[in-house]
């Protein structure tokens, strides 16, 4: 049986550990499947199986070969197992193509791109066994199977996920289709899937032909500056078959082809470390054309680039001036092609946006729009002109992640007159983005719109919590019309808006919120029988909703909406459940290497607009983890090894930073930490509050960081690196142990984060893991609620359930009253708090120097309410969800929870019920994957599947008791099982 510590991300230890082994025995009934097969082919799949072949399989491979049919029986606790028991013959479908994680993508710059396909089939336990994969320039060329590009030929593998394009070298800008069909356990063929496409965008900076170029205006860059107007002209002449822009600027850009907006995308061209990595964007643009001539015009915005960004209100991090680069390819059909750039023709003015700021809002004057100037004949004489400047073009990189996009839309709920006399509008919902506003009135009347999360005691308009940021949007009308209004480069995070200067009467119908965000598909459902929990999922989605934008940030109101480390890692296995973030992941994980500095130290924030070249911000235990923790995640959730061995180098870098710091007593202390941020504080003299050393803590990640190191060394096969960083490993805990844990099990300051990271990071003798966990759990009842902070809370339910104090995890969740995780909730929350007390019973708030509303941090109990109250988990033997590890461990009061995640599989699903003291379990299980399912308080003879003796079920193989649970190895597909309720459970 494995450790519960060493188990890690499997949290249940003893189904982790029976996850591989039976995964071996699954696979033994796999083979008998194989009767249905000819004796030839039967014969080749036994030797594409036979690393699984055990000796207890032999036996039944040996009988299948037989020519008397062996009735597909096979042995498990349970008795007999018919595995063709109703089973229809297969319809096998390939759906949900996949490049680099993207449906069908524009402009993609991996040269070895990774293909994911979906099976879906109405019979259990489907797996594949073999595909094949084509690649055609021409989709009529994929259709007719001809003229390949690459054809993998027919693979023996099971691997459905992450295949990597093995064909000639992939050219700049041209399409490929791709299709795949597959062979299943059985030796059934799919059709081909429908086509799907990839599209690359410019691979080499030599593709750029076009010019950096920047407005040509007089500023003061010491401030805000209106928002530059650029405009170019070109002309098409004869058939366009189709066009492609590739954009990119310095600071943010909208760009526009003949009045109408260039794709969807807002907030263009993201944030990355911008001197090394800037993103470009590819848009189709074939249908935007028109013959003769076509105009461009494009705005540029301050935004991260050389905006208000960071402390003490920094400005021009990134350079003082504007660029825009653009370049447009047309083919033509009858087979020439034009490529139009950004050059010195091009014109440039200011125009109604008078101010843009990410944190400060935007100002703009309608009366100074420019008519025409993105038509044709516009007169543009007194327009300036652009300067042809020589910017970097190796640094452009494709999006590896989503775009942000406008993704929803609000209502408001009502209009509120405050005591202080504000006209509020509440959206019923803490959000991010802005409001559109429509108005009818005078020209040059001013709208002002201030944007608020809270309100406070009193019920009036409460800022102070903003800080420095402004979050003000104004606008003059033109006069003369119904005029409507989005800001174009800020965005705010409020729930309630004051409006000043409003003509006329404001109605809800006045404005509607506009939420935007990394476009990252849903991925995660959950809800249970507690309405109060269901909501505390409502408020963790919204809290990524309003903080995945390009980057994973702290928060998005007051003047920092940084994407700090810390925060990003203890949130990401959550944020993995509830959306698909592979992408997003993927590219910030990037940028974390790029700004990591030489000594290995990973800044505190990503993209790094902290550090000085003379003072370094970074390096704190907890947050530089990020490096390591993120695409250890990444790899867990989508089975992603790339990302492992692309960041090896700075993962092992940020260890090796920490083990130079911590020396040769592998204690970290002496250097600067945030520690357990905004632990439970008291004023109570007998108990100050819950602090953790930092030393402690800064050791405790040390170790972790390098055990994740090992195991990631071992995914990728370096072995002596696995020894290596296993040895080190080996002196660090030792030093833990004789540093901060007493023979009596103590843990350092006798904190629930000191237990708890000691725990989670297994750094305890076997024998006082249990003592430890004990004292943790001791605590946490005596106290009656949590006392950790930002690191030991996202890891806090996971020791107490996993030590046997399942009863105390779910106190904490239940609880109400401050600290707690509902506490907010009832409070009226609508996302998660910066800190437990936010807001104070009696209606007043915490210190506003740090006090936010929409802060993602503590929702990391939403990895714990999936994994644990649902029970949906990965196997670290088989990552990515291909064995799947369903482990409800109901409690609490629950009488129901139902979660569901879509992995790259496809769905699955963990729901339970308890009816009249019946457990009533339904698990979905996508194709070509195999889950191990706990069934807990469950007696073998007692359970049905279907309604039926487990033992009949098809796709179930090795049902079998331990201790109070059942364990069943299933096969996918959907099972409904039933039992009574041991007494113990209820
Ligand atoms: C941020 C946090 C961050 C912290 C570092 C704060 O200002 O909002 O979430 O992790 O600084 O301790």
């Amino acid at each position: 049986m494995l450790s519960p510590a060493t188990a890690g991300w499997a949290r249940l230890p003893p189904l982790a550990a029976y996850g591989t082994m039976h995964y071996l025995e699954f696979r033994g009934k796999a083979q008998m499947d194989l009767t249905l097969l000819s004796l030839p082919v039967a014969a080749k799949r036994i030797g594409m199986l036979n690393r699984w072949i055990s000796l207890p399989i032999i036996a039944v491979t040996i009988s299948i070969l037989a020519p008397v049919s062996m009735a597909m029986s096979t042995k498990s606790h349970g008795g007999k197992v018919d595995a063709t028991k109703n089973v229809p013959a297969a319809t096998l479908v390939l759906v949900a193509l996949r490049t680099e994680y993207k449906e069908n993508p524009l402009g993609i710059d991996i040269r070895k791109p990774r293909l994911s396909w979906q099976i879906q089939s109405d019979r259990r336990g489907i797996l594949q066994a073999a595909y094949q994969i084509q690649v055609a320039r021409k989709e009529f060329d994929l259709r007719a199977g001809g003229a390949q590009q690459w054809d993998s030929g027919k693979v023996n593998s099971e691997e459905s996920t992450q295949r990597v394009y093995a064909g000639p070298l992939l050219q700049s800008g041209q399409r490929y289709y791709w299709r795949v069909r597959v062979w299943d356990d059985r030796g059934e063929a799919s059709p081909w899937s429908d086509p799907a496409f990839w599209e690359m965008g410019l691979l080499e900076s030599s593709d750029w032909q076009a010019s950096w170029i920047e407005p040509d205006l007089q500023e003061d860059v010491s401030r805000s500056q209106p928002a530059p107007l650029l405009r170019g002209t070109f002309k098409v002449n004869g058939a366009v078959q189709q066009a492609r822009a590739y954009v990119t600027s310095h600071g943010l850009y909208q760009m526009h082809l003949n009045g109408q907006r260039v794709g969807d995308q807002v907030f263009t061209p993201g944030w990355t470390s911008y001197n090394k990595r800037l993103q470009y964007q590819t848009y189709d643009i074939t249908n935007l054309l028109r013959s003769g001539e076509n105009v461009l015009g494009v705005m540029l915005g301050d935004g991260w680039y050389r905006g208000n960004i960071g402390f003490g209100g920094q400005r021009n991090f990134y350079g003082e001036h504007l660029a825009l680069l653009m370049q447009i390819q047309i083919k033509y059909a009858d087979g020439h092609q034009q490529l139009i750039g950004s050059n010195q023709s091009w014109k440039a003015a200011t125009g109604p946006v008078l101010m843009s700021e990410i944190y400060h809002g935007e100002t703009y004057d309608a009366r100074l729009e420019k008519n025409g100037w993105m038509s044709p004949n516009y007169e543009d004489k007194d327009w300036s002109g652009v300067k042809v400047v020589n910017h970097r073009k190796d640094n452009l990189i494709a999006p590896a992640g989503p775009p942000v996009r406008k993704i929803e839309e609000l209502r408001p709920v009502k209009i509120i007159k405050t005591p202080a006399g504000e006209t509020v509008i509440d959206m019923g919902q803490n959000m991010v983005g802005w409001v559109r506003i429509k108005a009818q009135g005078d020209s040059g009347n001013t709208i002002t719109l201030h944007h608020a999360e809270v309100l406070d005691k009193e019920g009036n308009f409460y800022t102070a919590n903003l800080r420095g940021a402004k979050q003000t949007v104004r606008y003059t009308l033109k006069g003369g019309g119904l005029e409507t209004f989005e800001p174009h480069f800020t965005f705010q995070g409020f729930r309630y808006l004051a409006v000043e200067g409003y003509p006329g009467e404001l109605t809800l119908d006045s404005v509607t919120g506009v939420v935007i965000h990394s476009d990252m598909s849903r991925a995660g459902q959950f809800e249970t029988s507690n309405p109060l929990i269901n909501q505390l999922q409502h408020n963790i989605l919204w809290g990524q909703k309003g903080n995945f934008l390009d980057v994973p940030t702290d928060c998005p109101q007051r003047d920092e909406r940084l994407g700090w480390t810390g925060d990003a890692q203890a949130f990401a296995r959550t944020a993995a459940f509830n959306m698909d973030v592979a992408g997003f992941y993927t590219k910030w994980l990037k940028d974390v290497a790029a700004d990591q500095l030489e000594s290995g130290s990973v800044p505190y924030v990503i993209p790094d607009v902290l550090s000085r070249e003379s003072k370094p911000a970074g390096g704190a235990a907890g947050w530089a983890d990020a490096a390591v923790i993120i695409p250890w995640t990444m790899y867990l959730t989508y089975g992603d090894k790339r990302v492992l061995e692309e960041q090896y180098d700075s993962m092992s870098k940020w260890v090796e930073y920490m083990r130079r710091r911590a020396g040769d007593d592998y204690i970290w202390d002496g250097d600067y930490h945030f520690g357990d941020w905004l632990a439970f504080a008291t004023t109570r003299p007998d108990y100050p509050g819950a602090t953790t050393s930092k030393d402690l803590i800064a050791t405790a990640f040390y170790a972790h960081s390098t055990d994740l190191m090992r195991r990631i060394a071992l995914v990728l096969r370096k072995e002596n690196d696995a020894a290596h960083y296993a040895d080190l490993l080996g002196k660090i805990k030792t030093a833990f142990r004789r540093e901060f844990v007493t023979e009596r099990g103590r843990v350092g300051e006798d904190t629930q984060t000191a237990y708890t990271l000691a725990l989670e990071f297994d750094l305890l003798p076997a024998e006082l893991q249990k003592i430890a966990a004990d004292r943790l759990a001791r605590d946490v009842k005596e106290r009656g609620h949590l006392t950790t902070g930002f690191l030991g809370t996202p890891y806090l339910c996971h020791v107490l359930g996993r030590y046997g104090h399942l009863a105390e995890a779910y106190l904490l969740l239940n609880r109400e009253k401050y600290p707690s995780w509902l506490y907010p909730v009832k409070q009226g929350a609508t996302t998660i708090w910066e800190r437990w007390d936010g807001q104070k019973p009696d209606g007043s708030f915490q210190d506003q120097g740090m006090n936010s509303f929409n802060h993602y941090a503590y929702g990391a109990i939403g990895d714990w309410i999936y994994q644990v109250v649902a029970g949906i988990d990965v196997d670290p033997q088989a990552p990515g969800y291909q064995h799947i590890i369903i482990q409800p461990q109901p409690g609490g009061g629950l009488t129901r929870a139902r979660a569901s995640h879509n992995s790259l599989y496809g769905k699955v699903t963990s729901a339970w019920e308890i009816k009249d003291d019946r457990f009533e379990l339904t698990v979905e299980i996508p194709a070509n994957t195999r889950a191990s399912v706990r069934l807990p308080g469950a007696a073998l003879d007692k359970v049905t599947e279907g309604g039926e003796a487990l033992a009949k079920g098809a796709g179930i193989a090795n049902a079998r008791q331990e201790g109070d649970s059942v364990i069943a190895e299933i096969g996918s597909g959907r099972y409904v099982f039933a039992y009574p309720r041991k007494a113990q459970q209820q």
